[in-house]
């Protein structure tokens, strides 16, 4: 069975990004994917130290993390939009996650999967800028990311203790995790 990793780059307990990869998770199993999804809170790691890597190796949580890439044919990210670029948050594990361990191949996490990008902000233009650069950060690392993507804007407004109650947002939503749970089963 195609199975799907889903995440937000935000550890906030109120995270609207958790809000909008929950949906697109549900559109994935909906699709017929096993979903796992996954709060970055119970992956803390340090910021990346190429010396501390050296003397005490990957953190036993930035290996967790980069082994439930590796044993996933596919990624739900959601990401909020810092400065217009993604939080260090979500870089930070995306780069532990790059380094090769042993009897690994380079970028194993990456190569050949297939990821689905969202944002959410309250603010006009969604965290459409982070797509842009998330998109690249991932196709180098050799993931394959659908075109489809969404941000949604205004996002508090869609939403209702927590959740999103918009229904044309969880149709588009559930449409993105459809695609994604899809394009990694015809490639797996
Ligand atoms: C340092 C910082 C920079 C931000 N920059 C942007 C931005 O460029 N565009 C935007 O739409 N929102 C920006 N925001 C607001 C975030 O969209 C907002 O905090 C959002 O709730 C974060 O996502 P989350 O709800 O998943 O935690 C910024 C917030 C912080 C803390």
């Amino acid at each position: 069975m195609t199975k799907i990793l889903a995440f937000a780059g935000s550890t906030r307990k109120g995270s609207f990004n958790k809000a909008i990869v929950n949906v697109a998770a549900e559109g994935a199993r909906e699709a017929g994917a096993e979903v796992t999804v996954i709060d970055l809170a119970d992956y803390q790691m340090p910021i990346f130290n190429e010396d501390e890597e050296a003397e005490f190796g990957m953190p036993e949580r930035a290996q967790a993390f980069k082994e439930l890439l590796m044993s996933h044919d596919g990624f739900l990210i959601a990401s909020p939009e810092y400065n217009s670029s993604y939080p260090a948050l979500l870089k930070n594990a995306i780069d532990w996650a790059s380094r090769m361990g042993e009897g690994e191949k380079p970028l194993q996490a990456y190569r050949g999967k297939v990821a689905g990008i969202m944002a959410a902000s309250a603010g006009g233009l969604g965290g459409m800028r982070v797509l842009v650069v998330l998109r690249m950060l991932l196709e180098n690392l050799g993931t394959m990311v659908l075109p489809n993507q969404k941000a949604i804007a205004k996002v508090d407004s869609l939403m209702e203790d927590g959740a999103i109650t918009d229904e044309k947002t969880i149709k588009q939503l559930k449409n993105l995790g459809k695609e994604t749970a899809v394009l990694a089963s015809k490639l797996g």
